[in-house]
């Protein structure tokens, strides 16, 4: 088989550029390892920068995000017996988040690239990439139990953490960058009402706790937990109580709980690879790097990944320019870097890393002196509602 731009992954990442380069006239081929209802089961995160906003608009997959999707102009951080809300409007010139959970995104996604009739090839899985440095690339894949091969001019690794793409990368050519946190996320998603109209980030002496929501019926909660904790040890009494332990009184004395109709935990660590381009070989979201969840920046990433990506392809095949090509990959990891930043501060100061009072104390100044002055919550804000993508053309 054959086409311009073979994609590995079927995640947001993988998705939106299919799409992109669909309404820009290129043709390409996905190929997903799992099912379409695992992909479309996954429960991740939920917060849209403006920046991702945007381009699902330019993707034309943005009708139903924008009917039920909440626009949040601000978030709480909860510190020290207190509660303090960020305005991000005010601080930003205007700027807001939008929530719309990773999996609606992923759905609107798929049906959209079906209904132009896109090639998403599931339980599909790629073994390797082959021949990217030098001549036409290949995806060796799999499919009814057959090896098969996936000729292309470009290849795009949107395979996630666990991928073959970044494997396939030539033997030291990559370098590493890596840090993993003494904690996990314990999270519940329950059909219950949210404790607020926006999202709760706590600092508490027994950990850290964030309330979020997918919906005005919909919850998402977590509570930090032991990196070698497991959902077996929680019942749903459990973790509303803990929850409750840690939320701002006027928070836990409103908190309406129900059953879970999820509960898992996830590990955090702030992960990079560089360079993000070998040949005709281009890695893009989670195949790329990793950032702990404190902040949501990872779905956001991969949007800026492709908005570089996609417009890097185009003026290859529009133009026969491949200066953008040429520029990808350091453009994508002068942002990635700021969030890498941003998401491993945000949670240094909001987690729970020892029992030293000494530490907890610091980190209830640094957030006092943050939420005190203006410059402090003017670099919260910016941050939160993610930084521009560069001009790239
Ligand atoms: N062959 C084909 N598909 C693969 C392979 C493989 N060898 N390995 C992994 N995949 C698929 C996974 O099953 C998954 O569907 O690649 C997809 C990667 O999607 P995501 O993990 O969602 O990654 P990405 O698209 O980069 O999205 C960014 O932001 O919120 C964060 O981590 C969260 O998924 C999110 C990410
Ligand atoms: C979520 O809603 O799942 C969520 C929100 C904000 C975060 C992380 C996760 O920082």
């Amino acid at each position: 088989m054959r086409t311009q731009v073979g994609i590995i992954g079927s995640g947001p990442a993988g998705l939106l550029l299919s799409q992109l380069l669909h309404l820009n006239g290129i043709e390409s081929v996905i190929l997903e390892r799992q099912t379409r209802e695992h992909v479309e089961g996954r429960i991740r995160a939920g917060v849209l920068e403006q920046g991702m906003v945007n381009l699902l608009r330019e993707a034309q997959v943005s009708d139903r995000m924008d009917r039920e999707g909440l626009v949040h102009d601000g978030i709480s951080i909860a510190f020290g017996g207190r509660r303090e809300r960020i305005d991000f409007y005010g601080h930003t010139g205007g700027k807001s988040v939008m929530i719309y959970g990773q999996t609606e995104v992923t759905t609107d996604l798929i049906n959209a690239r079906l209904a132009a009739g896109g090639i998403l090839k599931y339980e599909a899985p790629a073994l390797a990439v082959e021949d990217f440095l030098t001549g036409r690339p290949r995806i060796i894949y799999e499919e009814d139990g057959q090896k098969k091969e996936l000729v292309c001019d470009l290849v795009a690794g949107c395979d996630g953490y666990h991928g073959a793409a970044r494997p396939s990368a030539p033997a030291g050519a990559t370098q590493v960058f890596e840090k993993v946190y003494p904690f996990g996320w314990l999270g519940i998603l329950s059909d219950t009402p949210p404790v607020d109209e926006e999202l709760i980030y706590v600092n508490h002496e027994r950990g850290f706790a964030l309330c979020s929501m997918r919906s005005h019926t919909r919850s998402r909660y977590y509570v930090q937990c032991e990196l070698d904790d497991s959902v077996d040890n929680w019942t749903d009494d459990a973790f509303w109580d803990e929850l409750r332990r840690r939320l701002p009184p006027d928070a836990a004395e409103k908190l309406i709980t129900g059953p879970r109709l999820e509960m898992s935990i996830a590990p955090l660590r702030s992960f990079v690879v560089e360079p993000m381009r070998f040949g005709n070989l281009f890695l893009a979201g989670d195949a790329a790097h990793i950032v702990p969840p404190t902040g949501a920046k990872g779905l956001n990433l991969a949007a800026s990944d492709v908005f570089y990506l996609s417009r890097a392809i185009i003026a290859y095949y529009h133009e026969k320019r491949t200066d953008l090509l040429d520029r990808y990959s350091e453009a994508c990891l002068r942002r990635v870097w700021k969030a890498i930043r941003f998401s491993w501060w945000f949670t240094s100061m909001l987690h729970k890393f020892n029992d030293d009072p000494f530490d907890y104390r610091l980190q209830v100044a640094e957030l006092d002196y943050l939420t005190g002055s203006a410059a402090g919550r003017t670099t919260i804000a910016e941050n939160y509602v993610g930084l521009p993508f560069e001009t790239f053309e």
